[in-house]
This record gives C-alpha cells, sequence and structure tokens, in this order.
C-alpha cells in the first residue's frame, strides 16, 4: 500500500464524490475508510486526513490521538456547530466547498509527494553589494545539489537581479517566469511548479527555476512564501537569491531560511556593507555565515574580514576562471573542483547540517482555519 496516499473518512456520499474528483484532479489516489476502527490504522500514517461532520465526531468520540494534517471539509453553508467538532478532533484546518478546491488540490498533491519528514532545507544567498557574485553563487550551489543528485527548487527574489534564467542560460526556455504566477490560493504543489517552470535534468535529479522576468514588479512575498514551502514539502534544496535592499519579497526568505549566505568581495566598503546586512539579518532571527570572495585588492586578508564583520566563515573563494565569459555564451557551469564548487559544497553540506526548523514564521499565505 502507497503510504502517501490521503485518508478520508467522510459519511457524506456528496461530498465524497467531491473529494474523489478534487484527488484525481490532484493526481493522487485518496483511501476511504468507512469507520473509525479503519481510520486508526492509517492514523499515524496517512499524510493528510480528510474528515466531514460524522468522520470527526467519530474520531473524537474513539478518542484517536492528536496528530498534524487532519482537515474537516463542509460543503457550503457550513454546519453551525462544526467548528468546535474541528476542534475537538485537533484539526488543523476547516474548508468548505465550494470555494476551498485550489487549496485542497495543492494540498492532496502535496500529501501526495511525499512525507513530511523528507522536509527540504532552505538557502538564502544575499550580496554585500552590486556583482557581488550572489546570483552566481545561488545558481551554483543548485547545480552542485543537482550533481550530486539531489532534486533543487531556484528562485529569483530579487525583482532587479537581471533574472536568473540568464545566469543558467535559461532565458530562451519555455515555462513561467514570476510575472506569470497566479497563486491566489496561497498555496501551490511542488508538482505543478515542475510542469510549469523550466527545469534542468540530470539522472532521476531535477533542478527547477522561478526567474524574473526583467519586467513587471517583483514577486509579491505571500508568493514567494508559499513557492518556498512548495519546495521544502517536497523535500528539495530550495536556493533562494535574495535582494540585499531587503525589500518585501526578501523576508519570506529569510524567515525560512535554515541557512543564509552573504556574499561579499574582499574590498572594504562591501565588507561594510556586510556587517550591516548581518546586523539587520541576526535582528531578524537569521544566522548569517559569511562567503568572502577574492581577490582582495587592498590585501586585506580573507579569513581576517570574517573576524571584522564578525559573523562565522562559511568559505573562502578564488574567482572562478571564464565565469563572465561561460555566462554571456549562457553555458554557465562551475567548474569541477573549481572554487565555486567547492564553496557550494561546503555550503550544501553546512545547510544539510541544519537543525529543521522549530519556529514556522507567520503562516499569512495560506488560508486559516
Ligand atoms: N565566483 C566568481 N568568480 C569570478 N567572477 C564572478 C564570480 N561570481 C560572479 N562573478 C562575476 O561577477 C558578475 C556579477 O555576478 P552576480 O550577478 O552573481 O552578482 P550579484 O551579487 O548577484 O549582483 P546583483 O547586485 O546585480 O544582483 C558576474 O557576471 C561575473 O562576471
Ligand atoms: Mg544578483
Amino acid at each position: 500500500m502507497n503510504a502517501n496516499r490521503p485518508m478520508a473518512f467522510v459519511a457524506d456520499e456528496n461530498l465524497l464524490d467531491d473529494l474523489l474528483k478534487l484527488a484525481a484532479a490532484a493526481g493522487c489516489d485518496l483511501e476511504r475508510v468507512p469507520d473509525a476502527t479503519a481510520a486508526r490504522l492509517r492514523w499515524s500514517t496517512a499524510p493528510l486526513v480528510l474528515l466531514d461532520a460524522v468522520g470527526a465526531a467519530e474520531c473524537e468520540s474513539h478518542a484517536l490521538p492528536r496528530r498534524e494534517g487532519i482537515v474537516v471539509v463542509a460543503t457550503d453553508p457550513e454546519p453551525p456547530a462544526l467548528w468546535k467538532q474541528a476542534m475537538g478532533v485537533g484539526a488543523e484546518r476547516l474548508i468548505t466547498l465550494p470555494g476551498a478546491e485550489p487549496w485542497l488540490v495543492s494540498a492532496l498533491a502535496d500529501a501526495a509527494e511525499g512525507p513530511a519528514s523528507n522536509a527540504g532545507k532552505v538557502l538564502a544567498v544575499l550580496g554585500a553589494r552590486g556583482g557581488a557574485g550572489a546570483s552566481v553563487f545561488a545558481a551554483a550551489v543548485s547545480l552542485t545539489a543537482l550533481k550530486a543528485g539531489d532534486n533543487s527548487l531556484l528562485i529569483d527574489c530579487d525583482p532587479r537581479g537581471g533574472g536568473l534564467d540568464v545566469v543558467l542560460g535559461a532565458e530562451g526556455d519555455e515555462g513561467l517566469r514570476w510575472p506569470d504566477m497566479q497563486l491566489s490560493a496561497g498555496r501551490v504543489a511542488a508538482s505543478s511548479l515542475h510542469m510549469a517552470l523550466p527545469t534542468r535534468r540530470r539522472g532521476n535529479a531535477r533542478l527547477t527555476l522561478l526567474s524574473g522576468a526583467r519586467k513587471g514588479e517583483g514577486p509579491a512575498p505571500d508568493a514567494v512564501a508559499a513557492v518556498i514551502e512548495a519546495g521544502r514539502r517536497a523535500g528539495e534544496v530550495v536556493v533562494c537569491d535574495v535582494p540585499r535592499q531587503l525589500e518585501a519579497a526578501a523576508w519570506p526568505a529569510v524567515d525560512r531560511a535554515d541557512l543564509t549566505v552573504i556574499v561579499t568581495p574582499a574590498e572594504l566598503r562591501a565588507c561594510l556593507t556586510a556587517k550591516q546586512l548581518a546586523d539587520e539579518l541576526t535582528a531578524r532571527g537569521a544566522n548569517p555565515r559569511l562567503l568572502v570572495r577574492g581577490p582582495s585588492p587592498g590585501g586585506l586578508r580573507l579569513t581576517e574580514i570574517a573576524d571584522s564583520i564578525g559573523i562565522p566563515l562559511l568559505a573562502t573563494m578564488r574567482p572562478e576562471p571564464h565565469v563572465a565569459e561561460s555566462l554571456e555564451r549562457g553555458d554557465f557551469h562551475p567548474r569541477h573542483k573549481g572554487p565555486l564548487s567547492l564553496a557550494a559544497r561546503a555550503t550544501l553540506a553546512e545547510l544539510a547540517a541544519q537543525p529543521p526548523k522549530t519556529r514556522r514564521p507567520p503562516d499569512n499565505d495560506e488560508q486559516a482555519a
């Protein structure tokens, strides 16, 4: 039996029919259970549990233990006392149909994609000055993850960064960019992103790119949050290229990041900005690390720079040979054992070593219960 099957204990046949259709739309197989005894067998393993009023009351009266991912579903108009039953069974949310279909389809698709215990990690990369090398480094980390066989989601959070598709040589690729994204439900399934966005493949691994498009507004903060959470739920290495001006779209990435890296060239003014940025990020609760990019025109020693900025040094990096030319040609790849690859691998190792985040940022991106 597929452990990723969401479970439904729904007595209302019409509602169950609707749920089965929505599950089919999400590409997922919904397991129907007829009573609380059957529900108990799948209670601890089903990634998502859908209950109607009868299901919620039965599960409560059989004292099924608390768990995450319980959703109580009602048909409009919602019965007046239903929220009490939802609370009684420990539901995360109460939704009504029609209305909540987009949210539910995404939640079902996410549940079918994989268990939350495989949750991915989120990296935020910021540059201490324009041209610091943050976007190139963010792309290098995602490409290095791909090479290592890991799925990666590379998100361009910088509306004026020129577009990460250009860095990957993917500006001609079909697929959506930020201005095309409609995330009105505030939640998106990773499978939808894989279908809609430009991707790079290597073996079974996939890099999915959500790039800016050099036009329009930058992404809305809720949309950035929804995309990051989709990647995290799907167990991907989520890499966010974050603008150092820390505008609105930057915070969802910083707040969700398991690791934040400031890329600074080894120059005095960039280092002063790196210090200012580090202070702002630390005040927000982030734990930033430094990546110092040489050469140092003024002879500053790369390790001393980190000491003066006062945050842990993640790596130092010599210039990557021929990077400007390969970017122009659209065939950028960090060289195996080159400076970018080494720094990217150190970053991925540090990211993997981070404990799972316990504090979730405010959930303004999802429909409230
Ligand atoms: N590791 C590197 N080694 C050598 N040159 C690099 C490296 N990273 C970036 N560069 C050069 O610096 C340029 C700017 O890099 P990048 O676009 O990554 O900077 P950024 O910090 O993202 O700047 P922006 O402020 O525009 O977002 C690149 O086009 C490339 O020529
Ligand atoms: Mg950039």
